[in-house]
């Protein structure tokens, strides 16, 4: 079978620490568990879809480090494609630093290591990749170049996962972008507006992120599930999309949930091409609505 998923970003090792509570500054708290995990929301998205029956293949860098070598084999275990996927010799591999609190929420500090070294090299190394694949994914853990020249030689459909958002995000990231994937943290952060917890301000949102050079956009919206939008003739189309309720009991550990939103969306995107962007989000919720339940981030995704 053809390739279906490129992904070109970022792998990153993750230390969970699931805790009461989210510490304040400066406080030490006794947390209740631990657990290593492959993260990075690169190899994330990659290993969504590939879980999901794409084929898929991942353009990433890792350490020469034991968790490197880890790492490599994770990802042929998980059936992706890891020719591009290079240990750069006296690199660390990324790692993140995760805590979850017992209601669920998270804060995360990644240091991305070899991920720095992504280069626009990678992309011409990579050619036959993106002459084959149908889907691109990228997001914002590897250097911005690489990932502009990414978007620039691929003509298929790109979604651009803007995460971690900057505040000033290159028009030309969301010109070349087929479609503009951010949370409603992110894409506070790139529009400039205090907060987005409602789908009329996640709407407003999108017209601003259009306005600002996306194509079409999509914000996730944790377990209200997402709105899409698009411009045409100048007036601003936009759908919602609700996800499947999960009763607050069941929710575990939110941890990549959005990467498990992007990684079904690139599969449905490059399986059924026919159909429409809303059905394609309401798979995408469904996946992520099923990762909430279970602990860690691929670890929690599911399998078609
Ligand atoms: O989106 C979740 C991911 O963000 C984690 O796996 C962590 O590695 C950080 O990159
Ligand atoms: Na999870």
């Amino acid at each position: 079978a053809a390739l279906e998923v490129l992904v070109f970003g970022s792998a990153i090792i993750d230390f969970i620490c699931y805790t009461p509570r989210l510490p304040a500054a400066g406080e030490t708290l006794h947390g209740h568990k631990f657990q290593r995990g492959f993260g990075g929301k690169g190899a994330n998205q990659c290993v969504a879809a590939a879980r999901l029956g794409s084929k898929t293949a991942l353009v990433a860098k890792l350490g020469d480090d034991s968790f490197g070598a880890d790492y490599l084999q994770q990802l042929r275990l998980e059936q992706v494609n890891v020719q591009h996927v290079e240990r750069v010799p006296g690199e660390s591999t990324g790692i993140a630093q995760i805590a979850v609190a017992d209601d669920g929420e998270n804060n995360i500090i990644i240091v991305v290591g070899a991920n720095n070294l992504l280069s626009t090299d990678d992309v011409g190394n990579a050619k036959q990749l993106f002459e084959q694949a149908k889907v691109l994914v990228c997001q914002l853990e590897t250097p911005v170049p690489a990932t502009l020249e990414a978007l620039r030689q691929f003509k298929g459909v790109s979604i651009v996962n803007a995460a971690p958002a900057l505040a000033q995000t290159p028009a030309e990231l969301l010109k070349l972008a087929s479609i503009l994937c951010v949370n409603e943290t992110e894409a506070a952060l790139m529009t400039g507006v205090a907060n987005i917890s409602s789908i009329s301000e996640a709407t407003s949102a999108t017209e601003r992120l259009i306005d600002l050079g996306a194509n079409t956009v999509i914000i996730t919206l944790g377990k209200l599930g997402a709105v899409c939008a698009h411009k045409e003739a100048d007036r601003l189309h936009s759908q919602y999309v609700a996800a499947p309720q999960v009763p607050p009991e069941l929710v575990v550990d939110t941890t990549g949930a959005g990467d498990a939103f992007i990684g079904a969306l690139a599969h449905h995107l490059a399986r059924y091409p026919e159909r429409k962007l809303v059905e394609h989000i309401a798979a995408a919720c469904a996946v992520a609505s099923k990762s909430v339940q279970l602990p860690g981030t691929q670890a929690s995704f599911p399998r078609a």
